[in-house]
């Protein structure tokens, strides 16, 4: 059975996006095995401490080389992704042995999708630069662009902490599913 590494954008712990990455795992329903990355211990990149590379960026590059896929659901910082997903891609981004180029990379060829939950503009700009970031060459993630699921959190969600999808919505996460379950294969 393929295996979906989920990555949430935000470290909170009532995120919306983990909501909706929730979500996708009750739709995926048994038909792939869902692991959450958990990264929030993985130091800010210096390239003083990059070789031999700290234990929590061995583990998180581990569980990349394990999935058959990414999934990532990432709020929108300042139209941008934000920089705790940034700091985890930069340290994804690097060789292993200071000085190598040419060894493959976990994240390279990996079948990636984005989905994510924002304000009025339903995290597009996060999601537009989270595919260029992953595209580039020292990265080059095969990343599914389309479908991808972008969800304007209702008012109850600013209000309240709550988020319902409605039935559009829900029904954009489950075209994403069944595409990214083809994708994968
Ligand atoms: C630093 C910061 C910048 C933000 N910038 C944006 C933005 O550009 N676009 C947007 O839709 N929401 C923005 N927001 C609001 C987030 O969409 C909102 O906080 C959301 O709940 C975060 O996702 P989470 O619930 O998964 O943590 C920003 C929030 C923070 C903390």
């Amino acid at each position: 059975m393929k295996k979906i590494l989920f990555i949430i954008g935000s470290l909170r712990k009532e995120s919306f996006n983990r909501k909706l990455a929730l979500m996708a795992e009750q739709q995926i329903a048994g038909r792939a095995i869902v692991e959450y990355l958990d990264y929030a211990t993985v130091p800010l990149l210096n390239q003083d401490i990059e070789f031999p590379a700290p234990e929590a960026v061995t583990n998180v590059r581990n569980k990349v080389a394990e999935a058959d896929g990414l999934w990532i659901f990432s709020p929108e910082y300042n139209y941008s992704y934000p920089g705790a997903l940034k700091n985890l891609i930069d340290w994804l981004s690097r060789p292993l042995v200071a000085g190598d180029r040419q060894s493959p990379l976990a994240i390279h060829g990996k079948k990636t999708t984005l989905s994510g939950a924002g304000g009025a503009m339903a995290t597009a700009k996060c999601r537009e630069k989270l595919t260029e970031l992953l595209t580039l060459p020292f990265i080059r993630a095969d990343v599914m662009k389309e479908p991808q699921t972008g969800i304007t959190l209702g008012a109850a969600a600013w209000t309240e902490g709550k988020m319902t999808l409605t039935a559009e919505q829900e029904e954009a996460l489950s075209r994403q599913t069944e595409a990214f379950l083809a994708f994968l294969g």
